[in-house]
This record gives structure tokens, sequence and C-alpha cells, in this order.
């Protein structure tokens, strides 16, 4: 709905609740809310650590790109450079039909994808929402639960012909878009590293994810044949493509943050030995959300990043990601928050008990909070009451937006120095190239694209604006189809696993 300047209404949120507003006309009541001055004093403190100039840009993209190449170059590194065994870019001849299981970092997602050459497709999905508990719970269980929702699917969404298809003893093909670092040696397997995005399920780290998927699709006697396991970002690389050939570069920035392009195999020195033709070339998943994990030498990282880290389930790790995604945007404003009401500064004499838990301030009320189009910040006003339980003056709304765009912002402007470091490590500069980029943080979040081209702008002058984003194609659906089908042609001409 569009807000109007006055009055009330109502507004849905991503997680499903509703939140009523109004407007309110004795804002300055009688608790002692902090001042105008005072708030914009602390502003000033905030601008200043948040704020990234394109000097520290430059050298963050300088660090990063020693890293990718420090990551091709050897195993077992930070940020770990994962060759995907997708050799090259589809044809955008592809066809036939494919299931794509989506496991990300919220639902997890069926579908059922028929790939029609010329850039089309049509797609027929299922989305199940996954709980706390699954994340945690043992790995094997996760994956039977990942079968279950297949099973649910097939026996659901699938036509008939579909169906019988399937009695006559026909396997579909599919395409497992597991999105969390994995070691690859040919493109069916894959060894997780570690989880990330809050995922801690036992007996995971270390396996091979493709294998025990397997075990569930026997145990439900599934007519699937696991063609491809693959990342998000690499299913988005080659979708992307597919529809826009231009792509060279693709970003998930949703719950995770990560890239993946594709790469001359001659220029992957740790691939020397596995007998493999230099002149391919092959779709590399970066896993850059690893970028300064635990040394913490490069990023400009505030006592609240410092406390997301330590706080979470994996510290040190993912130190890129934690600036970034979606997962921590809210909290690291919460953190914030926490601090100024510690400080007597925020909400004295107010019960503030609700904004006090980890996580409880999602990064969609940072979406909210920007993009509120009233003069007097009525979502913001409804967000605080409505979920926290505590009343705001203008001046402290106006206070929270701010520091909303100084987050949001610097996240944004951290995205660009990633997409830098990949386009002039690989030279993409002059030319120019599409990114494709997907997640809830670019699809939803008030100018992060904007903000993106401003980043490239600052690092490279007028030649960033040769580098562009764009929505890209639903990666895990039907880049996982196309890649499913580019590896059974490639198995058909005998080339699998990697000639
Ligand atoms: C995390 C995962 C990575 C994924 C990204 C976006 O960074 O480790 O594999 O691509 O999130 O979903």
């Amino acid at each position: 709905m569009v807000l109007s300047r006055r009055g009330s209404g109502s507004v849905t949120l991503p997680t499903g609740q509703t939140l009523a507003i109004h407007t309110r006309t004795h804002d300055e009541e009688d608790l002692p809310h902090a001042t105008k001055k005072t708030m914009s004093d602390h502003l000033r403190r905030f601008e200043s650590i948040f704020t990234l100039t394109p000097q520290r840009m430059r050298m963050i993209v300088e660090a990063f790109k020693e890293t990718l190449e420090l990551g091709l170059e050897q195993s077992g590194q930070i940020v770990p450079m994962i060759p995907t065994f997708v050799f090259g870019w589809p044809t955008g001849q592809e066809k036939g039909d494919y299931l794509a299981l989506d496991l990300g970092g919220t639902n997890l997602r069926v579908c059922l994808v028929t790939v029609q050459g010329d850039g089309k497709f049509e797609i027929t999905q299922s989305k199940y929402r996954l709980t706390e508990d699954q994340k945690q719970d043992d790995g094997q269980k996760l994956f039977d639960f990942c079968a279950e929702c297949l099973q649910t699917f097939i026996s659901t969404s699938m036509s008939p012909e579909g169906s019988s298809q399937l009695q006559d003893g026909h396997k579909i093909p599919l395409g497992f878009t597991f999105s969390y670092p994995c070691t690859q040696e040919r493109i069916d397997h894959g060894i997780l590293i570690r989880w990330t995005k809050g995922f801690g399920a036992d007996n995971t780290e270390g396996h091979d994810v493709a294998a025990m998927f397997r075990k569930s699709l026997e145990k439900y006697q599934l007519p699937v044949d696991l063609t491809a396991l693959i990342n998000d970002t690499t299913g988005t690389l080659i979708a992307s493509h597919y529809v826009n050939p231009k792509t060279r570069v693709a970003c998930i920035f949703g719950t995770g943050c990560n890239a993946a392009y594709m790469e001359d195999v001659a220029d992957i020195p740790k691939m020397k030995g596995l007998n493999i033709d230099p002149k391919a070339q092959m779709a590399i998943n970066c896993e850059w959300g690893a970028f300064d994990s635990f040394e913490h030498e490069h990023l400009p990282r505030t006592k609240y990043d410092t406390i997301v880290d330590e706080t979470s389930n994996k510290p040190g790790e993912q130190a890129f990601e934690k600036l970034i995604s979606g997962r921590y945007l809210g909290e690291i404003l919460r953190l914030v928050i926490c601090e100024l009401i510690d400080e007597g500064i925020l909400f004295l004499g107010q019960n503030t008990y609700k904004l006090e838990s980890p996580y409880v301030f999602e990064t969609a009320f940072l979406s909210l909070m920007e993009s509120d189009p009233t003069d007097e910040l009525l979502m913001i006003i409804g967000i605080f009451s409505h979920f926290f339980a505590v009343e705001t003056t203008l001046a402290e709304r106006q206070f929270f937006r701010a520091l909303a765009q100084l987050i949001g912002r610097r996240a944004a402007r951290l995205s660009a120095c990633g997409i830098a470091a990949i386009v002039s490590k690989k030279g993409y500069l002059d030319e120019g190239c599409s990114v494709g980029a997907d997640g809830s943080l670019y699809n939803k979040y008030p100018g992060f694209a904007e903000r993106i081209h401003e980043g490239l702008v600052d690092i490279f002058g007028e030649r960033g604006r040769n580098i562009v984003t764009h929505h890209a194609e639903d990666g895990s659906g039907v880049g996982s189809a196309i890649i499913a089908a580019m590896t059974n042609k490639r198995r058909e001409q005998g080339l699998y696993p990697n000639l």
C-alpha cells in the first residue's frame, strides 16, 4: 500500500505480521526523551565509524584481489575460490524437465523447471520454512526433511504425465542447490567445509553432502537422479548468462553474501595436475563472505561488529558477510540502540526489555525505516511501538533512520569492493560487464543497487559506470536446472567428469 503523509494505515511485513500505524499529534510527551541536539551529536559519532571513504575502499579492493589470487593458487585458503566443475557458459539451447531443490538460508524450495531453449523456461515451485531446530539438529535428518518435501512436491505438484513417466522407472535429473561452502572434485559431490548463515547441523561438516542426500532419496525411494550439486551464486551466474550473455559475475546479497564468476582453467594454478584442458573455463564459487576472517586486517569493523561476531555460532568466521548480509544488519543496529539505552540516552523511563534479545530487530525493519515516506516517520513509530513497546520522538526516529542508512550504505559499498576486486582481476573494467545479483537485500532494500553503483564509481572513477548490476534470474531454481542440463550433455558426450 502507499502510505499517506498523515492518518492511519497498516503494512504487512515480510514475516507475515501486520503493522498498524497512526499519526500522533502529541509527540513530545512527558517521558524524558533525548533532544534533537543530543541525537545529532551521536549521529556524527556513528557517521565517522560507519562511513567508508573511496580511499579506504580502494585499499580493501587491493587486499581482496590478493586474497582471490591466493585462493586460486592454493587449496585450503580462507577464501577458498572453489572450482565448481561447471564448465563454461550455457549455449542458451539447453532443454528438458529438471527438478531443483534449494536449501538456502531461510527456506527450502522445490521446483520443477522446464528449460525451453532460447533463454526461455517455465517453473512450478513450493516453499517450505526451515525451523531453527532443523538448522541445528543432525544433518542426516535435515536431508531426510529435504527428501520428504521433494516427495510431497512430486506427488502433489507434478502433472499426471510426469507421474506416469516416473512409474516407468524413469528418473528425473535433479540439481541440488546447497548454498554453503563445499569442496568439489566433480559436479555431483561436495564436502561441506563449514556451515555458514547460522546453520550448525551435526555430523555434516567434513562430509559429502551429496552422498548424504542420496541416502535420504533412497530412504524415501524417490525416482530422482542427483545430477549436480551447486551453489546459489553459480546457479545465478549460469541462469543470468542464459538470458543475458553479457553477464560475467553473479552475487547473492541475502541471508548470506557471496559471488561466482567464470575463470580460465589455465589461471587456476591449484588445478594443475588434474588433467583438465587448460583452455576450458570453469565457474568459481568464491565464498567471499569469508574474506578477512580470523585476522581482521582489512575491514573497518566497529565494536558492534565485533560483538555480532563474538556472539555468533562461528566467531572469527565469515567476517565480510557479517558486515553485509541480511542476517546481521538488523542486529548491528539493535546493538547500537542497546548501547544508547545503557548510556541513558534513549528510552529513559521506558521498559526496553523487548529490544534486548539478540536478533529481534530484523533487517526488514531497516528497509522499512529507510523507505518511510511520511514526514513524521509513522512507519518507525509503528515498528518501535508495535514490536518493542517503546515510544519515540521525531528526533529519535530521524536518528534511527539515519543509522539504518549508514549501516545499509556501508553494506552496499563493501559489496562494491568485492565486485570491484573480481572485475579488476579479470580486466572487465574497460569493456564493461553485467553482474547478476539476487537475494532479499538486493531485491528489497531500498537503494541497495544504486549504492553499489556509487561505490563502483568511487573506486574506479567514471569507468565504474561500465559495471552494472541487474536483478538476476532465479539461480537456485532455473540456474540449477540449466546446470543439470549442461551436465547431462557432457555425460552424453563422454566428457564427464572433467575432460
Ligand atoms: C553464504 C554461503 C554461500 C552462499 C551465500 C549466499 O555465504 O557460505 O555458499 O552462496 O551465503 O547464500
